[in-house]
């Protein structure tokens, strides 16, 4: 398709000209109690807010309104699970009733409008009613992925101070069975906020044990609700109140807690809909991630919702449940129109079926589009995705703090000419600049940060939970007027965004975003480490992994592999199994600058095998000789 058909250039000019004109009009799409007194209040918050003096409910946008105007009966949400070997369909008054009962039993617990609940769930639809259930009655959600450990999930209680926990007894991994209740159970004691309840999701695979007086089971709940026909009504909340929080990695072992509101996040997720990802109400969309990350929560939970589409809770893996042709035999079986994953997962696919024999299998000819985010698409992976299914293959960028593409390729607008590489051009609401270490724009093709100026759009953070301080220092403090994307990269003569690189201690494994800051602190736990340096290195089919070089105490003379696998033990205890810490080796020093900082950019392109420049600062040139030779070993050993 050419440049000219597409109506994207007319569509981000009309937003540059009329920020506000353009999501006033944009907001028409959504159901309010009472509109705003200003679509954008440049005074308020932290840069402005959206839709300020408005009042709205998220899930009756997502629910009854949908039923009020007759498509009660179509399909809302379909559950497919072949590690339970179980598909089932929830309508749209189906899902409603549900959500309004979870909702009855939440205010049965106690929990008031304002208050916090935390969900650690697996990928089931009662995770989405929980979501659903806390939006219904002003309740802030906070899901904690299922990867995380006890001591992460902790960490989230302390700082979300849930009213009350929603969970099940287990996750199912495969074939493997990940018992939630007893990391649950864990968290809650090590945690200095306990939560008032906890209702738990029984499931047949692994029975948990309650503990009388705090543990409810959510089957006798629900069914004594039911029984009572007893329901709670979706409350007026403000517009600008918090829907949820959502903790990602930063630098440091303390997560962020990412906040979203109701009104403008509404607006833009109901916008992308149809203008990006060309869905029209009642088509099945899916978007193949988790209830934990940010892509589940706008685009498995929030958006396909509020736009009267049918969402798709998949619990399975690309391989494995049973094999390489279980995203293509769920397309077919459901008839989806546009699949939204991460590259990381057709890695997975062509690993195991490099000739797309099982794509072959399958009818796949409702399928038009399919959507990548949540890591760099490598154009070889975009190309063979291309190749086999023969449809168009969008990369799109976003992060957590935005929760909607910062850039793409708007497929409802039009689509532009593809370029490797690149997830193409800034969409209505993002003005970027690519911005130099002293603040300076950079011409086109020019590396440099990639900012945001401020405002930005509905639907991105207005702060961090409790935190407006960390939020300025986190993002708006080092180029003044700007959001900092904390991404590198640089944006042609014809406005395509090319994204590099992080420049902060975050690293992208699976589509999982970690902090290797985070590991260090863990890593430096165990008594026989000195000091150690944790860095992403590149991985063919994960995207990134994270390496960890440890420098012992002097006179620990235990063997150090036995060392490197408690280390390995730690970080999986202490973190979780998400953070895919497997690779660790001791070395004799660790290289530095003369002030005393660790080289791990030059280390990571040792580890790389990419050109590297002896660092002008170093303190001793020997020590990348030293690591060079501790990897090549590792290398040699496989
Ligand atoms: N609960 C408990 N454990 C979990 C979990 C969960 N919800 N999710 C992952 N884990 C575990 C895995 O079982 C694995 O454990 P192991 O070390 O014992 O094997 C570990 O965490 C690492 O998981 P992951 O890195 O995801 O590897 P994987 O081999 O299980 O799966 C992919 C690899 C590529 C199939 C998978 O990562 C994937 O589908 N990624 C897409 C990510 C995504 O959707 N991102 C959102 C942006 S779209
Ligand atoms: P998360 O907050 O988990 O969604 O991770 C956001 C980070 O993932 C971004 O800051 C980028 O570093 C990376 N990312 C996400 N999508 C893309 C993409 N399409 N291209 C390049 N990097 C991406």
């Amino acid at each position: 398709m050419s440049q000219s058909s597409s109506r994207y250039h007319e569509v981000y000019q009309s937003w540059r000209n009329d920020p506000e004109a353009f999501w006033g009009e944009a907001a028409r799409d959504v159901s309010w109690y009472k509109l705003w007194d200003q679509v954008l209040d440049p005074y308020m918050g932290q840069y402005g807010r959206w839709f300020a003096g408005a009042e709205c409910n998220t899930a009756y946008n997502c629910l009854d309104r949908h039923v009020e105007a007759g498509r009660g009966d179509q399909p809302a949400l379909i559950y497919d699970s072949p590690v339970t070997d179980t598909v089932r369909t929830y309508t749209y008054s189906e899902l409603t009733d549900e959500v309004a009962t979870l909702a009855a039993a939440l205010v049965d617990i106690g929990v008031k409008r304002g208050d916090r609940v935390v969900l650690y769930m697996p990928m089931i639809p009662e995770a989405v009613m929980g979501m659903l259930a806390c939006a219904r009655i002003g309740a802030v959600h906070s899901v904690v992925f299922g990867g995380f450990a006890a001591n992460e999930l902790a960490a989230r209680i302390d700082d979300a101070k849930p009213v009350a926990i929603l969970s099940a007894s287990c996750g199912i991994e495969g074939s493997r069975v990940v018992q939630y209740k007893p990391l649950l159970d864990q968290a809650i004691e090590v945690a200095q906020n306990k939560p008032k309840a906890c209702l738990i999701l029984q499931r047949d695979q692994a029975v948990a044990n309650m503990i009388p007086g705090r543990d409810y089971d959510w089957a006798e709940v629900i069914a004594d609700l039911k029984g009572r026909s007893r329901k709670a009504d979706p409350v007026a909340v403000k517009a600008t109140d918090p829907l949820y929080i959502l903790y990602t990695s930063g630098t440091t072992g303390q997560p962020k807690g990412v906040v979203r509101d109701n009104g403008g996040h509404m607006v833009a997720l109901k916008w992308t809909m149809k203008n990006f990802y060309d869905i029209s109400p009642g088509e099945v969309f899916w978007a193949a991630s988790d209830v934990g990350w940010v892509v589940g929560h706008s685009y498995i939970c929030y958006a396909p919702l509020l736009h009267g589409a049918t969402t798709l809770v998949y619990e399975g893996k690309p391989v494995g449940t049973p094999d390489a042709g279980a995203f293509w035999r769920v397309i077919s079986q459901h008839n989806v129109v546009a699949l939204f994953t991460a590259p990381t997962a057709f890695r997975a696919i062509k690993k195991e079926d490099p000739e797309g024999t099982f794509i072959g299998k399958y009818d796949l000819s409702n399928l038009r589009t399919l959507f990548l985010a949540g890591e760099r698409a490598d154009p070889a992976t975009i190309q063979w995705a291309e190749a086999k299914l023969k449809v168009p293959v969008i990369d799109h960028w976003w992060q957590t703090e935005t929760g909607w593409a910062i850039a793409g390729n708007p497929v409802g607008l039009g689509l532009l000419p593809v370029k490797y590489g690149s997830p193409t051009v800034a969409m209505p609401g993002y003005d970027l600049r690519v911005l130099d270490e002293s603040g300076q724009e950079v011409p086109a093709g020019e590396h440099g940060t990639i900012t945001i100026k401020l405002p930005l759009p509905p639907s991105c953070l207005p702060t961090l939970w409790g935190d407006d301080q960390r939020f300025r220092d986190s993002y708006l403090s080092q180029f003044e007027g700007y959001y900092s994307t904390s991404d590198a990269g640089y944006v042609d003569e014809n406005g395509y965004v090319y994204v590099m690189a992080r420049t902060d201690d975050v690293i992208n494994v699976a589509g999982h975003r970690l902090s290797t800051g985070q590991m260090e602190e863990v890593v430096a736990t165990h008594p026989d480490v000195a000091e150690c340096a944790v860095i992403g290195v590149a991985d063919q089919l994960k995207g990134q992994l994270p390496a960890g070089f440890l420098v012992l105490n002097s006179g620990v003379n235990r063997d150090s592999k036995d060392i490197e696998a408690e280390i390995v033990k730690l970080v999986r205890a202490e973190i979780g199994p998400v953070a895919a810490f497997k690779n660790v080796m001791v070395v004799p020093r660790l290289p530095k600058t003369r002030s005393g900082k660790i080289l791990r950019a030059t280390m990571r392109k040792i580890a790389d095998g990419e050109d590297w420049k002896m660092p002008a600062t170093i303190d001793d040139p020997a020590i990348l000789d030293e690591i060079k030779t501790v990897l090549d070993g590792r290398r040699a050993a496989g």
